[in-house]
């Protein structure tokens, strides 16, 4: 499974007809972030502020993208970021978009908040899982999921922890969206007006069994989550501290990674706590309005933690040069969030798999202009901003 044109050249291509295909509500609350979107563009300015100088007359004609993680070997940067609800653009779409990640050797992590269950992603896709994990307020429920994944052999465990409470999600009261969908006369207008969606995913649920519903979460709760507004995929966060991080590693015995951390103080802290490893990231945009791009606190995460910290940076990742210069700046590898997504929206598995393959492609044609053959050859040496000396 490569490249198809019929989905598009570029992330752009693919969010064009992923809108086309999916109903108003969905896709905004795929597309947007939260409040006024400034986190979103604080995100791509960053990457289109980091230029990367050419270096020509070296001999690039051997290249290779690939990285190490957890002492493992990976043919590229790049891991498929947690993303709840990826199971609404697609008829089992976190199967898709595993069994896409499976075939390319690269991680998928599965969000607390999918609509498959665990041990469906495990049997149906296989491939090198990730799980990521919300804390709960119940240790016994996280204590519950940890142990699920464990034992369907997921391989590490991504603990989230920047959606201290529920953001405020405007254009969700709006759009009449809600997590999980509800069949309102408003929701079935929009659908109707999105036949190939309705048909193909939600059609496809409703004969199996009923409305998609979240598999790795007790029906209680899932009552519980009909507002997004007021609560949406994740448990209610503010009461935890870095004490129930260091509880958790305790408990989970293979790499642990803890995502969504932007201040260097908290990234000391982090591994401090026992972590393998750390996701640079603001969630996409997705919680705090105006927080900085996580491509400009990667320089000074990696420099408070040193050069052995296993670093992934995610949010604003569009195309394979935005991956180059966050490994220049101190990555090992990167999270693509609605990259991805977008992919499962058009093509299922198929997209997905475009997806990885343009940004494969773009990866090894941005190492040949810099002059660069390997991963470890970047460095900051290839990125210039205005005002700094190359
Ligand atoms: C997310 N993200 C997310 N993160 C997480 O830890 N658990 C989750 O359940 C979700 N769910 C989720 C849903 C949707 C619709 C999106 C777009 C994102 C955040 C995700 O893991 C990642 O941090 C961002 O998506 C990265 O930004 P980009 O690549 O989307 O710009």
């Amino acid at each position: 499974m490569s490249f198809d044109p019929a989905f598009g050249y570029n992330f752009d291509d693919l969010r064009t007809l992923a809108k086309r295909r999916l109903p108003h509500g969905l896709f905004e609350f795929i597309d947007r972030g939260t409040e006024d979107d400034l986190t979103i563009r604080n995100n791509l300015d960053a990457f289109r502020r980091i230029c990367l100088i050419p270096r020509p007359l070296r001999d690039v004609s051997q290249r290779s993208l690939r990285v190490s993680l957890f002492g493992r070997e990976y043919p590229m940067p790049v891991c498929l970021a947690p993303t709840g609800a990826a199971g609404l653009l697609w008829y089992e779409g976190e199967v898709a978009t595993a069994s896409a990640a499976a075939s390319f050797g690269v991680p998928y992590s599965m969000s607390t908040g999918s609509i498959a269950s665990i041990e469906k992603v495990a049997e149906k896709a296989g491939g090198d899982l990730w799980f990521q994990l919300y804390l709960w307020p119940d240790p016994a429920m996280s204590h519950e999921l940890l142990h699920r994944a464990r034992d369907a052999g997921y391989k590490a465990l991504i603990v989230t922890v920047d959606t201290t409470v529920t953001p405020n999600r405007e254009f969700n009261y709006r759009n009449g969206f809600t997590v999980p969908m509800r069949l309102t006369r408003r929701n079935m207008m929009d659908a109707a007006l999105h036949p190939r969606w309705a048909a193909g995913v939600m059609g496809r649920y409703l004969l199996s069994g009923g409305m998609p519903r979240f598999h790795n979460l007790p029906q209680s709760l899932q009552r519980s989550m009909t507002d997004t507004r007021k609560s949406g995929l994740m448990p209610k966060n503010d009461g935890l501290t870095w004490d129930d991080l260091k509880r958790l590693r305790d408990m989970w015995k293979g790499p642990l990674i803890v995502k969504g951390i932007l201040h260097p103080e908290d990234a000391r802290s982090a591994m401090a706590a026992g972590v393998d490893g750390i996701v640079v990231s603001n969630h996409g945009g997705r919680v705090l309005d105006n927080a900085p791009a996580s491509m400009d606190m990667l320089p000074l995460v990696r420099e408070a933690v040193g050069p052995d910290a296993v670093l992934f940076l995610d949010s604003g990742i569009r195309r394979g040069s935005d991956i180059v210069k966050a490994i220049a700046l101190g990555a090992n590898a990167v999270m693509i969030g609605r990259a991805a997504m977008w992919g499962t929206a058009v093509g299922g598995q198929r997209g997905v798999a475009h997806v990885l393959a343009m940004l494969r492609d773009e990866i090894s044609r941005i190492l040949a202009f810099v002059g660069a053959t390997r991963m470890e050859d970047l460095s900051s040496a290839h990125c210039w901003q205005p005002g700094s000396v190359a």
